[in-house]
């Protein structure tokens, strides 16, 4: 080797390393020290102290591990920022760059940024997982448009961000917890153009109060106020591209083709090593490969990848640019010389690209890595499809070789090999030809569409399509020719987007007409047919006619009036976001602070993400990480594990079985039964847990569980039970102790005897739900002397995971220790399912003697949560010619899984909610089914939102039988007091306390029903292809408050400790108890008593410090623990009295820091505890009114509004109750119109990621949302009322029912069904009867409604169109 120079030699030690900045630290991690595949969230969470980055998905799809990447251009001393999401990207792939986190947006040390501070003061923050993400996205939203100096200066205390941008910010983070309705108001305070009365309820100001008010209450911003601060030392070290090289990995970054050249493989023969090409990488969301690269090559700095060219043929794109700047590229004013219909085009693909994925995946995912996506694996592109119709070509470099080829060439190649690279592609520029002596005007059209669960994006479409067409409009006829044109389709169940030769040949050259239409469209069906195993398969092909409906027809309808451009207003459109809402809530001094609208304890550490959940504790070096072993098989024996051809998967060093436990083999137990923590003999369902391996780091062991292979032996085994069905048939039942099982009403003979009209045996099915907490199942164990061991764990019921390591471990109870502070959202799944994960990390921390950790990934959670109960049931109902029902009888088939979990509870959740009707007699025959399907848990209103349901479909179909208003059928039916005290027996209570009749009308005056009623029918008339439905229901809830411990202690500077059973899951329970405790300590009435809430701090659940915690759920929990602070409470005051009135004696008025410096000094017993039990249950009663739209062509339906009254009592805090009945309400949407949680025929779940399952998101809810928090008198006498010892905190629990509301958009879609249904009829002639009685599917997702609408609609319409000529 020849002489290096000391300076050659420092340029490849710095290449050899990545430096970059976090929060303006910087970092610098050498090639020995990383490994290609690390991804940026991996290095964050496990090598810095920034923990905000949370992993919700890992797949993009979520939002929870958001950062801002800032890069620096030396040559424009620019900085270009962009939010990326840290899962996906590389760590490799991130140096010379800056990284923003949450913490570096604000945090407690340096100052929260106005973002966190308003994601607190707006309640938008619950469990605080998604919180991060969100304020990243914000942040990133910000940063940009107030750096865009094209925008005018903002008001003052504004940015330049606009209401429209400012809620899409978030569009692809997801949460849980808010319904989104207090995110989106933080987004938009900072909107230039907001009308500050639109924003909703806040702790900043009260309704009323003027603007400039307003403004001086919100933290402040200042338009530039957010800005990425890139670290000056990072500029000086600039040297984007790392090569690196170590353990046997290379990662390249190539500057110039020739160097890519050099790099690529040779010859077709590969030496035995894998390469892997690089731009974004979130081609891994989808794919999520498990094999890692020897070579990996980084395109993004190839000049020629990452060009924008255009002249007047058109633009070309390299493919390493990203998305997003292909849309800004596209989008831009100055599009040079281009014709009006080329820069249409190109709007209209830019539009289309914004429903692609979400910002953060766009910034950095590039147009190149989506077209190879399509080429080499069949992705379901939107990019192939929309640019196929377009004449775009494709540059590729094959080798050293150049070649040119159109896109449908590209796409229609066998896969190409990996040393194939797409260079660049081009959109050619299109114009129509004008003749200004022609008796015609050209036009060209172009339109794209895509059909998918969320209009904004962030979910792959069931089909989209783009479709070209130049058309000739006659200047002295109506009639349009087709002189051309070309349809694409794609992402239907096909391997790529095809064009529909067939029908553009029959319409090249035809005047437009109904008949040729048809023809078209009968030609189209016999096209877009989608391939073997592709879901909703009739509905994605009527998708295809829906779309060339929607192109064609209005050309039928235009003269020659259109003259030159495009028609704007149908295809992709921007839909409409939230546009208002309204909170009225009624808060109280009586008690200050409980009742007013205290911010939730923790807001803001969680906006800056230093709010500490059980994966962010920092682990001892030494700790090992677990992951779950899970059958495939539903009844099995398990003869043995091995690893894939033999492999020693990296890092793993153990993996535990049942063999392993030492004491009972035990997931959970109650007193109704047990779960094993792992399978022994036979496995009981797929999905169950098998074995944990334990390597590590986290993705070592999730990597080794992957490439476990079981080998089962089902030799003389009994098939297994995957029906309820199957089980009725072999009697396998969950014994339900008779005190659980719902006592029957009336006698159901008699009542039928009285019936005019009687329906027999109807079936209704429900499905699943899948909790989607954004933070998985997690726990760490830590083995300590003497045999103990303490255990963290993300669990709503800590207590029994206690009892149940004990067990497991076959120790003393007094040995463990179950420690929680915080959980990311448990929605009933972090009850009994949490502990499986807290048992196995300790026994393999007791086994290894290491501490443990387990983080589940979103697959594994997915697949063994079990989720809500599904049910199938069969009623028979009699009634009268009025719709007065007179008896129902039910036979109930839940099916509970393998083991009996909280199944046994069901039949009573289901029936309290179902005797909201007056049903004359209720009979019912509930069997908790026994299959070898996953065991189901509670989930938020567990049988509740069932029994709700259940009780509305039954009235939907007495009115459709009698052709009558369904809203009459309910009114005639709901309970007299007489009759609600016959239902409800001890539960009625007072007939002043029975308030949902006088509910049922305020709803119908404040959200104005029937002039909505009105309003809708009119609208139904107007459109064919818009239907609106419209609908109220009643809700009635029992509560049942549940006995809870509580700890105060008085510390010597004044300072209180508080602790309680409930766990905090961002429900709000610790503020509820924080403002308890504030005001029942304010009895003592000394100096500064009044304001205590400061000084009280709860602390982390302990099972060793506070026992019988007993679980977190039902909604009731909150209040409980206040009731068992309060009791605390009460007994520190009546400690404290004798000595403050002699110390007032003695020194007149003291203050509470002295009295309780005294106290201290004078040996009073400044701790209590004390265990709360409850009396007897009650019942409460709510409203709820919604109106959709739904869209005939595609199914999708909107909900136009939302109106809750909720008589809730006394709210202890109305901004909490306020976020949960909206977040329970969005959940609810969720179960009755998105969320599909499918099985295989094997019982093993198939949704199992956000690629699949659809939780809603900012653009789901509804437009408009009203909440009216009601206390309509009769509860004020039960909250806090002083009669002596004997009053208790009382406000009815506001978590649970609201989902129940959701029942409401279902059957207000419904209705909308039935209008389309009506048109339909009247379109083919048939019999009215034969539609109107149907079952609407829950969840009533896109294809499910488009079915019931009818998929060949549009076939029947054009026919009928043609008879009528
Ligand atoms: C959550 C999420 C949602 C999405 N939703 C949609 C959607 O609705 N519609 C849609 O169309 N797409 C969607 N996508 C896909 C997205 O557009 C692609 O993931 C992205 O464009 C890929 O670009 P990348 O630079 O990250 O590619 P990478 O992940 O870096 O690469 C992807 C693949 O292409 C190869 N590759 C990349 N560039 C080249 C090149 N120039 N030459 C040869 N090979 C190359 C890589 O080797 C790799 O195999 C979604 C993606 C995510 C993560
Ligand atoms: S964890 Fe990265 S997007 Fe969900
Ligand atoms: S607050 Fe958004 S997921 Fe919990």
């Amino acid at each position: 080797m020849g002489e290096v120079t000391a300076a050659a030699e420092e340029t490849i030690r710095k290449q050899r390393q990545l430096v970059f900045a976090v929060n303006g630290r910087r970092f610098e991690v050498s090639d020995s020290d990383v490994d290609p595949c690390t991804t940026l969230l991996d290095f964050l969470r496990y090598h810095t102290p920034f923990k905000s980055v949370k992993l919700g998905c890992g797949e993009g799809g979520c939002g929870a591990c958001v950062v801002l990447l800032s890069k620096y251009d030396p040559v424009l001393d620019q900085v270009e920022d962009y939010s990326v999401s840290s899962c996906l990207t590389l760590l490799c792939s991130v140096n010379g760059c800056s990284i923003t986190t949450a913490e570096g947006v604000g945090n407690s040390k340096d100052g929260f940024h106005p973002i966190q501070e308003r994601f607190a003061g707006f309640h938008a923050s619950q469990c605080g997982f998604c919180t991060p993400g969100m304020c990243v996205s914000l942040f990133s939203a910000l940063v940009n448009a107030d750096k865009n100096i094209d925008r005018p200066e903002p008001r003052p205390g504004f940015s330049k961000l606009t209401v429209s941008e400012a809620e899409k910010a978030i569009s692809g983070n997801l949460c849980r917890c808010t319904g989104y309705r207090p995110i989106a108001d933080v987004c938009k305070s900072f909107a230039t153009d907001v009308d500050m009365e639109d924003l909703g309820f806040n702790s900043f100001w009260r309704k009323g109060e003027t603007d400039q008010v307003k403004l001086c209450r919100l933290p402040s911003y200042e338009n530039g106020k957010a800005s990425s601060k890139f670290p000056e030392f990072l500029k000086k070290e600039i040297n984007v591209g790392a090569n690196l090289a170590s353990k046997g990995y290379h990662w390249y970054s190539p500057k110039s083709l020739e160097q890519l050249q050099s790099l690529l493989p040779q010859n077709e023969e590969n030496d035995g090593t894998s390469m892997k090409i690089v731009v974004g990488n979130t081609g891994m969301g989808y794919y999520k490969e498990s094999e890692q690269y020897d070579t990996y090559i980084d395109l993004k700095h190839i000049p020629e990848l990452s060009i924008i060219r255009k002249d007047k043929t058109g633009i070309e794109i390299g493919a390493a640019v990203t998305i997003s700047k292909v849309i800004d590229a596209l989008k831009e004013e100055n599009l040079g010389d281009f014709h009006l219909e080329s820069k249409t085009v190109f709007q209209k693909i830019a539009d289309h690209l914004e429903k692609i994925a979400s910002g953060f995946v766009r910034n950095s995912g590039s147009i190149g890595g989506n077209l190879m996506m399509a080429q080499r694996k069949h992705f379901p592109s939107d990019i192939a499809t929309i640019l196929l119709p377009l004449g775009t070509t494709m540059n590729i470099m094959i080798g050293k070789k150049l070649e040119d080829l159109t896109l449908e060439e590209f796409l229609g190649r066998p896969p190409l090999d990996s040393k194939s690279i797409l260079l660049s592609i081009k959109i050619p520029c299109w114009e129509v030809r004008r003749n200004a002596s022609s008796e015609t005007d050209n036009m060209l059209l172009f339109e794209t569409y895509r059909a998918a669960p969320r209009p904004l994006g962030n979910a792959l479409p069931y089909l989209n399509a783009a479709f070209l067409a130049d058309v000739s409009f006659g200047r002295n006829s109506t009639g349009v020719m087709l002189n051309n044109c070309q349809l694409a389709f794609g992402a239907y169940g096909t391997k790529r987007p095809i064009r529909a030769r067939k029908v553009e040949e029959f319409l090249t050259g035809k005047f437009l007409s109904v008949d040729v239409l048809y023809e078209a469209i009968k030609l189209l069906e016999t096209i877009v047919i989608p391939e073997d195993d592709t879901s909703s398969p009739a509905y994605r092909s009527s998708l295809a006619v829906g779309f060339l409906y929607e192109f064609l027809s209005p050309l039928f309808h235009t003269s020659t009036e259109i003259t030159g451009g495009l028609p704007n207003g149908y295809g992709i459109k921007s839909p409409t976001m939230l546009s208002s809402s309204k909170q009225v809530i009624q808060s109280s001094k009586e008690y200050h602070p409980v009742g007013q609208p205290v911010i939730k304890a923790g807001a803001a550490i969680q906006a800056s993400g230093e709010a500490v959940f059980v994966d962010d504790i920092p682990t001892p070096s030494n700790c090992l990480y677990g992951a779950f072993i899970y059958s495939t098989e539903p009844l099995a024996r398990v003869k043995g594990i091995k690893f894939k051809s033999g492999s020693s998967p990296v890092g793993v060093t153990a993996i535990i079985s049942v063999k392993d436990i030492p004491g009972k083999n035990l997931g959970t137990s109650t007193v109704f039964g047990e779960e094993p923590l792992y399978a022994d003999e036979l496995t009981q369902c797929a999905g169950e847990r098998i074995a944990l391996v334990v390597a590590d780091t986290q993705k070592h062991a999730d990597l080794g569980a992957n490439l476990a292979v079981i080998d089962y032996d089902k030799e003389n085994l009994e098939p297994p039970i995957l029906s309820v069905e199957e089980a009725v048939e072999r009697s396998s039942f969950f014994e339900v102790p008779p005190f659980l099982y719902p006592e029957q009403v009336g006698d159901f003979s008699e009542g039928m005897a009285e019936a005019d009209h009687k329906i027999l045996s109807a079936e209704i099915k429900l499905g699943s739900q899948y909790y989607f907490y954004m933070e998985t199942q997690t726990a760490l164990a830590m083995p300590d002397e003497d045999n103990t061991m303490v255990v963290y764990s993300s669990n709503q019921c800590p207590e029994f995971a206690h009892d149940t390591i004990a067990k497991c471990l076959g120790l003393p109870a007094n040995n463990i220790r179950v420690l929680t502070r915080r959980v990311g959202g448990g929605f009933g799944g972090k009850a009994l399912k949490a502990n499986s994960v807290a048992v196995a990390c300790a026994v393999a921390a007791y086994k290894l003697q290491r501490p443990v950790s387990m983080y589940l990934n979103r697959k594994t959670d997915m697949i063994m949560a079990g989720g809500r109960h599904p049910m199938k049931v069969t009623y028979s109902v009699g009634f009268k010619a009025s719709g007065k029902i007179t008896a129902l009888k039910l036979d109930i088939l839940i099916d509970a899984g393998a083991f009996v979990d909280t199944s046994v509870f069901m039949p009573s959740l289901m029936i309290g909610p179902l005797k909201k009707y007056n049903w004359g007699a209720l009979n019912f025959d509930i069997k908790v089914c026994k299959t070898n399907l996953p065991s189901r848990s509670s989930m938020r209103a567990p049988g509740e939102v069932q029994g709700s349901f259940i009780a509305e479909a039954i009235i939907e179909h007495i009115a459709s039988t009698l052709s009558i208003e369904v809203d009459s059928v309910r009114y005639i039916n709901l309970h007299t007091y007489n009759s609600l005290s016959f239902f409800h027996k001890n539960n009625a209570g007072e007939p002043l306390e029975y308030t949902l009749p006088s509910i049922w009308d305020k709803l119908a005056t404040s959200s104005s029903f029937f002039q909505r009623i009105e309003t809708a029918k009119e609208f139904n008339r107007c459109n064919k292809w818009r239907k609106r439905g419209i609908s109220r229901v009643p809700i009635v809830h029992e509560v049942n408050v549940r006995q809870a411990p509580g700890k105060v202690s008085i510390l010597k500077d004044g300072s209180i400790v508080v602790e309680v059973g409930g766990i905090e899951l961002g429900q709000g329970l610790w503020t509820k108890v924080k403002q308890t405790t504030a005001y029942a300590l304010s009895l003592i009435k000394c100096g500064g008593s009044e304001n205590l809430l400061e000084k009280v701090r709860v602390i982390q659940s302990d099972t060793l410090s506070l026992i019988q915690g007993g679980f977190t759920g039902g909604s009731t929990t909150s209040e409980s623990s206040c009731e068992a602070v309060r009791l605390c409470c009460n007994v520190l005051v009546e400690r404290l009295t004798a000595l403050k009135e002699r110390l007032l004696e003695q020194m007149g008025p003291i203050d509470w820091d002295t009295l309780i410096f005294q106290a201290h000094f004078s040996s009073v017993n400044l701790s209590v505890s004390s265990l709360f039990i409850p009396e007897a249950s009650s019942t409460h009663y709510l409203n709820y009114g919604a109106a959709v739209e739904v869209n005939l062509l595609t199914g999708e339906t909107t909900i136009l509004q939302s109106d809750i009254i909720y008589d809730c009592g006394q709210s202890l805090n109305p901004a909490v109750d306020l976020g949960q009945i909206e977040g329970a309400y969005v959940q609810g949407i969720g179960f009755f119109m998105l969320e599909e949680y499918p099985t295989n025929s094997d019982g093993l779940v198939t949704a199992n990621g956000t690629w699949t399952y659809k939780i809603p998101t900012v653009d789901t809810i509804p437009k408009q949302f009203n909440v009216e928090i009601l206390n309509s008198g009769h509860h004020k006498n039960r909250v806090l009322s002083s009669k002596g010892k004997s009053e208790h905190c009382h406000q009815i629990a506001s978590g649970e029912p609201p989902l129940t509301l959701a029942v409401s958009v279902h059957c207000a879609t419904r209705a909308a069904i039935r209008e389309a249904k009506k048109q339909l009829v009247s379109w083919s002639g048939r019999n009215e009867s034969d539609n109107s009685i149907f079952q609407l599917e829950v969840p009533a997702t896109m294809p499910v409604v488009k079915q019931q609408c009818g998929l060949d609609t549009i076939q029947k319409f054009l026919q009928w169109t043609m008879a009528k000529k």
